[in-house]
């Protein structure tokens, strides 16, 4: 194992912040045991105490580790998934999640992340991470270990850069802890996987995590103004902008819903150092995959 990676899980153990890689964004991780870590975690992050955290492990094994009760169509979904872009909400063992990492809720959310240097740092560590993404609350996701320093400097104690993410968009969240499991949001695996594995369509309940107009700054959102426009009125839209003095930039989906994933969070941190005011982004099909991700994520940045 390397020396970096030795030393990262060290900074772990010792209840220190580690920045790492995923194939979807950056994570600022923390021991999910450790209730200090995780304190320290959220303030850095600027997130609310009741908002809970994805928790990485290292092996599918794991799960029922942190998990109790695992539903078979969990054990299906991860088997199939994992590693990869896939969180599962199951319900939590008391004792190996710090209520910390949940926000007080009697669940947990569990990803075996698909990267190497993610991979190597949590078999080092061996217990559970609990990593939001590596960015302040409300902002874009980091996908390059150069965003996570731009956003959190020396608040974070190493940041392990593994290039840019391949995915670009966050995992998808599937809740079996109900009746019936559900997807409370998009991401990196298709609703069409799923349907697959599970052997029927979920249904989304994407709405919850919209927090309402106006009581706290949305998810996902850089400065400039984020409009949504289809690919046929994105010129005149962005003429007309032009023509009242406003800096305008156009985020297309001729390059195709995959490669619009892996360059957003990237482009819309560009739309700030630029000094752009409005970004116009070309709507993705909502095709239950990646479109269904970027476009979820464009909605939540332009909801303000
Ligand atoms: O791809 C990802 O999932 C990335 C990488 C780092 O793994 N992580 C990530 O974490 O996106 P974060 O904290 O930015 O988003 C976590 C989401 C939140 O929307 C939260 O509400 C949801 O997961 N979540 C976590 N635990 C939950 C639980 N027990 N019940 C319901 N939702 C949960
Ligand atoms: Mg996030």
């Amino acid at each position: 194992m390397s020396p970096e990676i030795e030393r990262a899980a060290a900074i772990l153990r010792a209840g220190g912040l580690v920045a790492f890689p995923t194939e979807t964004v950056y994570g600022l991780g923390a021991d999910a045991a450790n209730p200090a870590a995780l304190q320290r975690m959220y303030a850095v992050k600027g997130r609310p105490r009741d908002h809970p955290v994805i928790v990485h492990v290292a092996w599918a094994e794991q799960l029922d580790e942190l998990a109790l009760d695992v539903p078979d169509v969990a054990r299906v979904l991860a088997d199939a998934c994992w590693p990869g872009a896939l969180t599962l909400v199951v319900r939590k063992r008391p004792t190996c999640v710090a209520d910390e990492a949940t926000g007080g809720l009697p669940t947990v959310g569990i990803r075996v992340p698909d990267h190497p240097i993610a991979s190597a740092l949590l078999e080092a560590f061996g217990g559970g991470v609990a990593a939001p993404s590596a960015n302040r609350f409300g902002k874009v996701s980091p996908t390059t270990a150069q965003h996570v320093r731009d956003d959190l400097g020396s608040d974070v104690d190493v940041v392990l850069d593994g290039g840019p993410c391949t995915l670009g968009v966050e995992s998808t969240i599937v809740d079996v802890t109900g009746a019936e499991p559900v997807i409370l949001r998009v991401g990196g695996v298709s609703e069409e996987r799923i349907a697959a594995l599970v052997g029927r369509r979920l249904a989304r309940r994407t709405a919850g995590e919209i927090p309402a107009p106006g009581t706290r700054a949305s998810h996902y959102a850089p400065n400039a103004r984020v409009e949504i426009v289809s690919a046929a009125g994105a010129a005149e839209r962005a003429a007309a902008l032009r023509s009242d003095g406003l800096r305008v930039g156009v985020l297309d989906t001729d390059v195709g819903p995959a490669q619009y994933a892996r360059v957003l969070y990237a482009r819309l941190r560009e739309a700030d150092l630029d000094g752009l005011d409005v970004v116009l982004a070309v709507a993705p099909d909502d095709d239950g995959g990646l479109g269904s991700a970027v476009l979820d994520r464009l909605r939540r940045a332009a909801a303000r």
